[in-house]
């Protein structure tokens, strides 16, 4: 019997190592983070966050990098000045070169040079290049660090293909334990992801409709007006398909589709998800070329304003990398056969926007005869961002006398206005999770693999074909084929807001 999730306690002592500390996750995302929960009261007593680098920093110094970016990423009203003081004494860093014997030397001390009592936990947080990931723990090892509560975190993307994934899955299982190891998903950690179980699951009037009986398809966008920024050189390497449906789209897809666990704990929820990855279907040279649709982003208007083109960003027009990429795929159960599963992602798209949709079928027989208006199927929004809710699309009859007019209508949940509170970044509740040590919403080693076997012959197929991705002006919703995925089917995306 695993352990319930609730016995997952906060240690009384936490040292927080960030390797990358003066990196743009650290300073955007993860410091942010930290401070957020520091002022709930929620971190350890006695902590200490540790930033390693390449940057020659001293304590001072990044703790001026951290508050400059507490002052840009935390709402002002969320910055109370002794917390910060507070937090910002809790900061030192280290630079230190990977391949430098002294600089681990002097990790080591600053790791040891205080009491490590009973239950304290040293957390790594690996906010470095994948290849790497395997030669610092093994250093952890080496240096005497790692005890059975450590933990260490993995950023994505976990390697590049199936068997680079293997191998730094194998690496850092060379010294930690899988139940040590903490591999993100940040989409998991969304409000709005974590609802979707609850609303499945904790309630009863969806889940008898939650099938091939009465699901006619669903569709799965995530959106994006940002181009790649300063990050070319991992992106170009990367591409649409690799950072974002390799995992964050597919893990969205699981919580849709999985089934039911006992109760959420530690491997209930992740063993049901391997099962809808296990599930998909194969993706052969033949639905690659048919199902799969990808594009990248051309000159345009974003937000009303010129934005350059990919190979602009990238600074050369050479590459052969998609920033688009819209799929259609189905996962074989007895669930959901024949359903399709339409997912889309992009950079530079006319909107920030990430939804799920399901759309139900239409009623089986339609007893308004001469009704006037419009109809449409239910659809039930999942709103992940930017704003969290959900979103339920009926058939109403509008008010009057004489016929039948009838007009769609909405039930919004806005999480917001419903629950009045600041809604915490992601990064808020992954944090802790790993502080408390409760693996559930982060991804096991199987399951990345799993995601790797189903997202190769993609790979391999496109590495094969002469053509590029197909061009879209930015600020568009992406090229036209994208559209007639759908269209070949008898459907349309549905556009955020509509
Ligand atoms: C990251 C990707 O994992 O997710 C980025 O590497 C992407 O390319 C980002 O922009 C999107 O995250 P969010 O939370 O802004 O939707």
């Amino acid at each position: 019997m695993e352990q319930h999730p609730t016995s997952h306690v906060l240690p009384d002592s936490c040292d927080f190592t960030v390797f990358g500390g003066t990196g743009d996750l650290a300073l955007r995302k993860l410091l942010p983070a930290l401070y957020h929960r520091d002022l709930e009261g929620q971190l350890p007593a006695d902590y200490r966050i540790l930033g390693v680098s390449m940057s020659d920093l001293d304590d001072a110094g990044w703790r001026d990098a951290v508050h400059a970016a507490l002052e840009t990423f935390v709402a002002a009203d969320q910055l109370v000045t002794p917390v910060v003081d507070r937090f910002l004494a809790r900061l030192y860093h280290l630079r230190l070169d990977a391949q430098n014997p002294a600089d681990w030397d002097r990790f080591h001390t600053i790791l040891k040079d205080r009491a490590h009592p009973e239950n304290a936990v040293r957390v790594f947080y690996l906010a470095v290049a994948p290849r790497l990931f395997g030669s610092i723990c093994q250093r952890l090892d080496e240096i005497g660090v790692v005890d059975e509560r450590a933990r260490v975190v993995l950023e994505k993307p976990i390697g590049h293909d199936l068997a680079s994934a293997r191998e730094v899955n194998e690496a850092v299982g060379r010294v930690f334990d899988e139940s040590q190891i903490f591999r993100i998903d940040h989409y998991l950690g969304k409000e709005s992801v974590q609802n979707l179980l609850v609303t499945r699951f904790a309630n009863t009037f969806l889940e008898p409709l939650w099938n091939s009986r009465w699901v006619d398809h669903v569709q799965i966008t995530v959106s994006e007006t940002v181009g790649i920024g300063g990050r070319g050189e991992y992106y170009d390497h990367a591409g649409a398909l690799r950072d974002m449906v390799q995992n964050h789209l597919l893990q969205l897809l699981c919580l849709v589709a999985m089934e039911p666990p006992t109760y959420v704990g530690r491997e209930t929820v992740r063993d049901e998800k391997v099962k809808v990855l296990h599930a998909l279907k194969p993706m052969t040279p033949d639905a690659v070329d048919r199902d799969i649709v990808r594009g990248r982003y051309d000159v345009g208007l974003v937000d009303g304003a010129p934005v350059p083109s990919y190979s602009d960003d990238l600074g050369h027009s050479g590459s052969r990398t998609e920033t688009f990429v819209a799929l259609k795929t189905e996962v074989q159960n007895w669930r959901w056969a024949g359903v399709p599963f339409y997912l889309r992602t992009g950079k530079r798209m006319d909107r920030r926007a990430s939804e799920i949709v399901v759309f139900f079928k239409e009623p089986p027989h339609s007893m308004f005869p001469g009704a006037e208006g419009v109809t449409a199927p239910n659809r039930l929004h999942i709103l992940v961002q930017p704003d969290e809710g959900m979103r339920l699309h009926l058939t109403a009859k509008e008010p009057g006398p004489g016929g039948y007019r009838l007009r769609p209508v909405s039930l919004d949940l806005s999480y917001a206005a419903a629950f009045d509170a600041r809604l915490p970044d992601a990064y808020e509740r992954l944090l802790m999770d790993v502080i408390k040590g409760n693996p559930t919403l982060f991804m096991r080693r199987d399951e990345v693999e799993a995601a790797w076997t189903w997202t190769e012959p993609i790979l391999r197929r496109w590495s094969t074909m002469p053509d590029r991705p197909k061009r879209y002006p930015a600020g568009t919703t992406g090229p036209t084929a994208a559209a007639m995925l759908l269209e070949r089917d008898g459907r349309t995306w549905q556009e955020p807001d509509q």
